[in-house]
């Protein structure tokens, strides 16, 4: 993959004299010039609202947030009447959540986000799952919940605590042969590697703009068209409908019905022009760098005795992320110690993962996570930074 970090403004801010070590791309992603870019121009020259007025402004606006549509629905390999713009995938799971009928039965796992557990973990009749420490399902409890009969499963592509990524065909097959839907949360999946919703096999799928170089406040519910035209909104207002009288109304057809309101626009078009950025660089070539850097990173820790790494030890069982804990020190110490003596930003703690880590008796941990703009120097920054506080102590 060809180097991007001149494409990154922020890359050249300096704090103190240094430059910045950004492994905290799970949390959000730095934004490229492209899309700064593409939001300024919005706001230059169209800005209007969508779908409304006949005006020439409202027509291009609308052009532009329907083709940011179609270049996401060919980025997964969707139809573009099968993608609903939200706030991000928490929302996306939310309205499947309260717009899907007939999920009583749900099956989800402690490797969850809080994002896709919550949801669904704390109702009568679901069931929660349980992991091993690399995160990998237990299997017998699965089929032995599938058994009994479920609606729905949710699970997540990558995790977000630990890297592990799942063998999402196999589970869907799994899922779909006991009658399950499947929900998948590719929040940290989407950004790193190619995704195909199609040959995977889900029923819905769902993901954040922020963490693929796209602007904040925006995400998407993949869903298959037959389902999304079985589900209802969960909030009404504009634009959903097709016409409206004192007594009754009518809906319009998915993916418009789902989206209430002004939405996000000048963030959809930025990420647009994320998802174009992308692609040129190429999805695979994006997962190879990404699996050099996950390798890298397990390799140089692993040398350190005071390092404990969390989750599976081959590279390609994981994605985007290395966790860890120092031994004797608490996460958010070492993150702030990272953060002012070398401007090395990294996330410390459950990762939105409480349940996750009370299961495995893991305490907060700390986390380096990569994406395109990362390097081996970042690593070696890590690395050393680590050896310092170390030593220091
Ligand atoms: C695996 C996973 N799922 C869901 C989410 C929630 O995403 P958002 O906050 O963009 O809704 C995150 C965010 O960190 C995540 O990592």
């Amino acid at each position: 993959m060809r180097d991007t970090r001149d494409d990154f403004p922020l890359l050249k801010r300096r704090i103190d004299g240094h430059r910045l070590v950004y492994l905290d791309s799970a949390a959000t992603s730095l934004k490229p010039q492209a899309v700064i870019d593409a939001v300024t121009r919005f706001y230059t020259h169209h800005t209007a609202n969508v779908h409304r007025a006949v005006h020439t402004l409202a027509e291009e606006a609308t052009e532009l947030y329907e083709d940011a549509r179609r270049s996401l629905a060919r980025f997964i390999h969707a139809h573009e009447n099968e993608i609903v713009f939200t706030r991000g995938s928490t929302e996306s799971i939310n309205l499947v959540r309260h717009g899907m009928p007939g999920l009583r039965r749900t099956l989800t796992t402690t490797l969850e986000h809080h994002s896709n557990l919550l949801p669904w973990g704390y109702e009568e009749q679901s069931t929660v799952v349980s992991v091993d420490r690399n995160g990998q399902f237990d299997m017998q409890a699965l089929e032995a919940a599938l058994k009994q009969g479920v609606d729905l499963v949710a699970f997540s592509h990558v995790s977000n605590a630990l890297g592990t990524v799942q063998p999402v065909k196999e589970l869907t097959a799994k899922a779909h042969a006991a009658g399950a839907l499947v929900l998948l949360d590719a929040a940290q999946s989407v950004p790193h590697m190619p995704v195909n919703v199609k040959d995977l096999g889900v029923d819905f799928m769902v993901f954040s703009a922020h963490k693929m170089l796209g602007p904040g406040g925006v995400g998407a519910l993949y869903g298959k068209i037959d389902l999304l035209e079985r589900m209802g909104p969960w909030q009404l207002g504009g634009h959903i409908v097709d016409g409206v009288h004192l007594e009754d109304y009518d809906l319009q057809e998915p993916p418009h019905r789902f989206e209430a309101g002004t939405p996000a626009i000048e963030a959809v078009i930025g990420w647009g022009a994320a998802v174009e950025y992308l692609s040129d660089l190429g999805m695979s070539q994006v997962r190879t760098h990404d699996l050099e850097l996950v390798a890298y990173a397990l390799q140089q820790l692993a040398k350190m005795p005071s390092i404990t790494l969390l989750g599976p030890t081959d590279p390609e069982r994981r994605c985007g992320s290395v966790s860890f804990h120092v031994k004797g020190l608490e996460a958010h110490g070492v993150a702030r110690m990272l953060s002012n003596r070398s401007n090395i930003l990294v996330r410390s703690g459950f990762h939105c993962a409480q349940p996750l880590h009370e299961s495995l008796g893991l305490l907060p941990s700390v986390r380096a996570s990569f994406y395109i703009y990362n390097t081996r120097e970042d690593i070696d920054a890590l690395c050393e930074a680590l050896k310092a506080i170390v030593t220091f102590l």
